[in-house]
């Protein structure tokens, strides 16, 4: 019987609000092959999966039920037989085993599936029962600490692989970290010349957004609740970059990129004060294209399949294309703002990782807005994405 307790559900449910990297204490230091595991009573605890975020099926029911997102992989993988015939393939966090064999089925010689979560042992399971026992190989562990694929040298004399495959993007595209584990794989096992990476382009982009009925049921609902001022949290509730979605309708600027990063190219740490793949800062302006009320900033990303037959597959996560469990990230101001047609916001954004848990992103975005009812309006604000 179970003994879940409320307690225990709370933990529970919070771990799949979001995409969470893995934070189980005692992962094994080298990657293991998984042998599987039949005993279907082997559930994990509900502190199992606060930790572990990804062991639990129900974020990689959402990333699979998530189509756009899985579909463009398929896509990319399976209409590009060509380039995985014969070739040997990483998939770097290969959760429930999907990305690897779609590679297998496109005929790839083999398949090395690594993933630090306990969802590997249904992986493993899933690629038997899917008869892909002798083309993939599961392992368990960091990519980081991976020392060594077994049997590479049996499959390719320079012990590189030809291509490696991931789903690496968090919420705006760099919450969770995974990029900087896509390139150390990268920089360890891809072979040098003509390497794939899929996918191998990602770009991030800024707009202003009219959202009047969300800021104020999710930020200034704090300064009145049941007639009792609760302003502090609704502080901290501004601070925080909400992921929700976003009608293409309530975007009242153009729109234009603040990163992007070539997979195959970019080097880990990209300049001595911003050393970390996942920091970045990026001079912005831009113009709004209708008399509104500007309520905050989002933030979406893309990525490109670049080295496909043809014409490059985009996967987006634009409010302007279909939905996807990535949705939008939202970066309320302090101020709602008048603007009109044609003013003009000129900004800078800053993101670190926080230096007291390299998880978290910290986001500092200042503006300045001059228009025909702002003159001069200057704004400061620091977001805390965790
Ligand atoms: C976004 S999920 C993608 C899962 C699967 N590839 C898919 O497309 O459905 C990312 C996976 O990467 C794993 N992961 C994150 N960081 C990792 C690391 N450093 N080493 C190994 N696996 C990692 C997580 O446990 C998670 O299962």
């Amino acid at each position: 019987m179970s003994t879940t307790t409320k307690d225990d559900m709370t933990l529970l449910s919070s771990s799949h609000n979001k995409r969470r990297r893995n934070e189980k204490e005692g992962d094994e230091k080298t990657a293991t092959t998984v042998t599987t595991n039949n005993n279907t009573n082997d559930t994990g605890t509900s502190r199992d999966y606060y930790f572990d975020s990804y062991a639990h099926h129900g974020i990689h029911e959402e990333m699979l039920k998530d189509t756009v997102r899985t579909e463009t992989y398929k896509n990319a993988i399976l209409n590009n037989k060509h380039l995985f015939r014969d070739k040997i393939v990483l998939d770097v966090g290969c959760g429930t085993g999907i990305l690897s064999m779609f590679a297998a089925q496109a005929g790839a010689k083999h398949v090395y599936a690594i993933d630090c979560s306990d969802i590997v042992t249904k992986a493993k399971e899933i690629i038997s029962l899917n008869g892909y026992d002798d083309s993939i190989t599961v392992m368990k562990g960091k990519v980081e600490d991976t020392t060594e694929l077994p049997n590479l040298k049996t499959f390719s004399t320079d012990n590189k692989v030809d291509i490696i495959i991931s789903e690496w993007m968090g919420y705006f595209l760099l919450y969770e970290s995974m990029l900087d584990t896509v390139l150390h794989a990268r920089d360890k096992w891809l072979v040098p010349q003509n390497g794939i990476i899929f996918p191998d382009k990602a770009t991030m982009y800024l707009c202003g957004v009219e959202d009047g009925m969300v800021k104020r049921d999710r930020i200034d609902f704090w300064s009145n609740v049941y007639g009792f001022d609760m302003s502090p949290i609704r502080d901290v509730a501004l601070h925080e970059p909400i992921v929700d979605v976003i009608d293409s309708k309530q975007i009242i600027t153009d729109t234009v990129p603040i990163f992007s990063v070539d997979l195959l190219t970019c080097s880990r740490a990209s300049s001595k004060e911003y050393n970390n793949v996942n920091s970045f800062q990026s001079n912005f302006q831009l113009v709004t294209t209708r008399d509104d009320f500007l309520h905050g900033l989002i933030s979406y990303f893309e990525c490109e399949f670049t080295q496909v037959h043809a014409q490059t597959l985009r996967l987006s996560t634009s409010p302007f294309c279909h939905y996807t469990h990535w949705k939008q990230t939202v970066f309320y101001l302090q101020d709602v703002l008048t603007i009109c047609e044609n003013d003009d916001i000129v900004g800078v954004i800053d993101c670190k990782p926080n230096p007291n848990n390299d998880r978290d992103l910290d986001i500092q975005i200042q503006l300045v807005i001059n228009g025909k009812f702002i003159n001069n309006y200057q704004t400061q604000m620091m977001y805390r994405l965790r």
